[in-house]
């Protein structure tokens, strides 16, 4: 969508359609292998504790699966569980042959050693793609079997405005293991010139207006302004703060849609691109399962 922001043509990358055309597409995939092989895609989440924005997202991914004919079950445990016990469930998912793909929603409770948690999931099943050895392989360049969803998502909203990533500059402010390190690392493969930012940046604008490609994924509401913009930039905002009841995302808007040349709302840009991916991720680990890929 063209939205004229000051006479500047900015164009608004429409994650939440995009979104809708893969999730038809794996729709119809998996219709087909149920009818060509008998397979169902399946998909568990663990959903531990009762944090209510966790409980939200893990709705939007059952009735995502749902609509897509993906078996999506939660398996929702109370915050008292133990790590043992939470491990020894992901071992009893990882060697039950009608789970495709499994997910541990994050964050675990305090106290909880996520890196432990991650790590006891088959990295054959890891369709969130944070397991050491899909990790591990992205790092080296080797074609990891499943990569994280939101970065997986971002690079498909990038490529869809036709940008050659080949030697841009390409600016990322955040290094969570979910969102800024592989998505880094997913544009170094395409060959940009890749800063990673972060709380301790000295000067965070100065490096932001080097990008003619700005992802924020930070938490932060609107920590980038307008200002940290180059003119032209591809914006993608990974930010979803609720204040005043409103979901606000970590570059402000309208003033940063003054200089972008493509950016991505909040909500309906990246958000739904993460559930599309999760959809395909699972897709794609059924198909190994049914010896076609
Ligand atoms: N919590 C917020 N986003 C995610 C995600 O993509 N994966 C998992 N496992 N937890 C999350």
């Amino acid at each position: 969508m063209d939205k004229d922001v000051d006479n500047n043509m900015v164009k608004i990358i429409d994650g939440k359609e995009e979104a809708a055309r893969i999730r038809e597409e794996i729709r119809i995939e998996t219709e087909e292998l149920k009818r060509e092989k008998r397979i169902a895609p399946g998909l568990r989440v663990i959903l531990v504790g009762d944090d209510p924005a966790s409980q939200a997202y893990v709705r939007n991914k059952e009735k995502a699966s749902a609509e897509a004919g993906i078996d999506g079950q939660t398996l929702r445990y109370p915050a008292s569980i133990t790590e043992n016990e939470l491990i020894s469930v992901v071992k009893k998912l990882n060697s039950d042959p009608v789970v495709d793909g499994l997910l541990v929603q994050l964050p675990l409770p305090k106290g909880m050693n996520t890196q432990k948690v991650l790590d006891a999931i088959s990295y054959e099943k890891d369709v969130d793609g944070l397991s050491p050895l899909n990790m591990g392989k992205l790092l080296r360049g080797e074609n990891p079997l499943f990569v994280a969803c939101t970065p997986k998502g971002i690079m498909h909203l990038i490529l869809s405005t036709g940008i050659e990533l080949k030697g841009k500059e390409a600016v990322v402010v955040g290094r969570s293991n979910i969102v800024g390190k592989p998505m880094a690392l997913l544009l170094l493969e395409k060959h940009a010139t890749v800063t990673i930012c972060h709380s301790r940046t000295k000067d965070l604008g100065e490096v932001c207006r080097r990008a003619d490609v700005l992802v924020a994924a930070v938490g932060f509401p609107e920590l980038i302004k307008g200002d940290m913009v180059k003119d032209g930039a591809i914006v993608i905002d990974v930010g979803t703060n609720r204040v005043d009841g409103k979901w606000v995302g970590d570059v402000e808007f309208e003033p940063a849609s003054k200089r972008a040349s493509f950016i991505t709302p909040v909500p309906g840009g990246v958000g739904p691109m993460t559930i599309a991916m999760l959809l395909e991720n699972t897709l794609i680990a059924a198909k190994r399962r049914a010896g076609i890929i």
